[in-house]
């Protein structure tokens, strides 16, 4: 049993607290579910006492709550929860009086949540250890990124493994909090129907889109140092090809599943410098129009030092050796100032032997479509007759909407609660493991000396835009396309 915890957030004042993790604390006290949660107690380095605290935290919720999300009602119990205290990384007496005030609880759990500067997660640990406050119920939690590489990641994991074993650390990807992965889980090892067929004697290829319409916001910073490979692919699409592709887990326990994970990232043929220029396409935004409005190009939008070397889409045709897999292409794309927000996994399965309708378009194919937002949907795209007594039997495409029609507006949520929850729960399922985003980070990192060594030139793309004609090719080649 789970004792109460204590949750402390580490840059409770910067923008995942107040756009994400604060708003879903609300949603989980608004829905009683929080019930081991004792008190959130946010840090950061503004000196500001609790009262104040508390009264920003009211205007961001009532800011970035989803529509009809905030309730005064909710607020006056969830109010009390909320405490803040002054915390710089490196000064002890700060991690002192965080003491004192962990020591007043009624909770003998601790969970504290670094949503601060990766490089600072090791210091942090080891002051919270000389400050004597990780006791036998203390866990950790850790944003991403984890690091810009694989030694960087592996800097971080050391530093905080010295505090925290494995089993109370907690590395969120909050695309595994997304109620659309977890529901292909069900799908997968639920149905009968699908579970035969989900392998390349049937599959020809998969693919995975994350499309954002937004730039980089106000992370200009962040992201020059950064760009879209390890933003956004190093992890939330190789955790997403990871849960396509695994094996039936042993169980749907947490180490049984990551097992599982592991083996298909250890399946990815690595991209080198031979294959890289078949296998990639690097792209960065130029000015356009993205929903109606004149954006900027990526390098006109803030005073960048080195961004001219940075990536604002990735494409990768992934190939993963197994049984199970090889020879189906797996082709993954990410960027920024697409034309829309979307998310969307695309099993495409294999046109028949031969064709006996006159009619049979090449691109409409049988396909299951699992969309992750802004809707969360599945849909099964297959054949049918077209209606009618002037029609012979010609072909025409339908939509199987399996998604559940009963679900109502109130059983949706943030990713941030599932995890959140997970987390305070004590449930690893949903996290990654030290060693998952390590080796994710070991492939990453030979597909960036790659472009090192091919000196892989980044393509302008317009604004508004699916991204640069190379990431078209690079299915055409193949023969195939995108799905859009
Ligand atoms: C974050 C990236 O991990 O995910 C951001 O750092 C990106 O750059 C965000 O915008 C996208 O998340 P979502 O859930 O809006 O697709």
């Amino acid at each position: 049993m789970k004792p109460q915890v204590d949750l402390v957030i580490f840059g409770g004042t910067g923008d995942l607290s107040t756009r994400k993790l604060l708003p879903a604390l609300f949603q989980l006290h608004r829905h009683k579910l929080a019930d081991k949660l004792h008190r959130i107690i946010a840090t950061g380095r503004a000196t500001v006492d609790t009262e104040e605290f508390r009264t920003t935290v009211r205007e961001n919720l009532q800011t970035y709550l989803p529509d009809s999300g905030w309730s005064e009602e909710v607020w006056n119990t969830f109010h009390d929860r909320l405490f803040y205290t002054t915390i710089h990384a490196d000064k002890v007496s700060d991690y002192e009086c965080l003491g004192q005030l962990l020591e007043k609880s009624q909770a003998p759990g601790r969970l504290y949540y670094l949503a601060t500067l990766p490089s600072l997660y090791g210091e942090i640990c080891q002051r919270l250890q000389a400050a004597g406050i990780v006791n036998a119920h203390s866990a950790v939690v850790l944003e991403k990124p984890l690091g810009h590489d694989l030694q960087s990641c592996q800097d971080i994991n050391e530093q905080v493994a010295q505090v925290f074993p494995e089993q109370d650390t907690f590395r969120i990807d909050h695309y595994l909090g997304k109620e659309t992965v977890q529901n292909l889980l069900a799908v997968r090892f639920g149905n009968p129907l699908f579970s035969p067929m989900w392998r390349n004697t049937f599959v020809d290829n998969v693919q995975i889109t994350v499309a954002e319409d937004i730039g980089v916001e106000g992370r200009a910073d962040y992201y020059a140092k950064t760009g879209a490979l390890r933003d956004m692919l190093q992890n939330h699409l190789l955790q997403v090809l990871s849960i396509v592709a695994m094996e039936p887990p042993l169980t749907l326990n947490a180490g049984d599943i990551r097992d599982e994970k592991m083996k298909v990232l250890r399946a990815l043929v690595p991209i080198n410098a031979e294959n890289a220029r078949e296998c990639t396409v690097r792209g960065r935004y130029a000015s356009g129009a993205v929903n109606g409005q004149a954006v900027k190009g990526f390098l006109e939008e803030a005073d960048f030092q080195s961004a001219d070397a940075t990536e604002t889409f990735v494409a990768i045709k992934a190939r993963i050796n197994n049984w199970r897999w090889a020879g189906v292409p797996f082709y993954l794309r990410t960027g920024k100032r697409l034309s829309r927000r979307y998310s969307e996994i695309v099993i495409e399965y294999k046109r028949q032997p031969f064709s006996l309708f006159s009619n049979d378009p090449n691109e409409l194919t049988n396909k299951l479509v699992i969309r992750l937002q802004p809707e969360e949907t599945i849909s099964l795209h297959t054949l049918n007759k077209k209606p009618g007594l002037t029609n012979r039997l010609s072909l025409q495409p339908v939509e199987l909407h399996l998604t559940d029609e009963s679900r109502s507006k109130g059983d949706s949520y943030d990713a941030y609660e599932r995890l959140l929850l997970d987390a305070i729960n004590g449930d690893q399922t949903l996290f990654m493991r030290r060693d998952e985003v390590e080796l994710a980070w070991r492939w990453v990192d030979t597909i960036i000396a790659a472009w090192e060594e091919n000196g892989t030139v980044i393509k302008d793309y317009n604004a508004g835009t699916m991204g640069p004609s190379s990431a078209t090719a690079l299915t055409a080649v193949d023969g195939r396309s995108w799905y859009e």
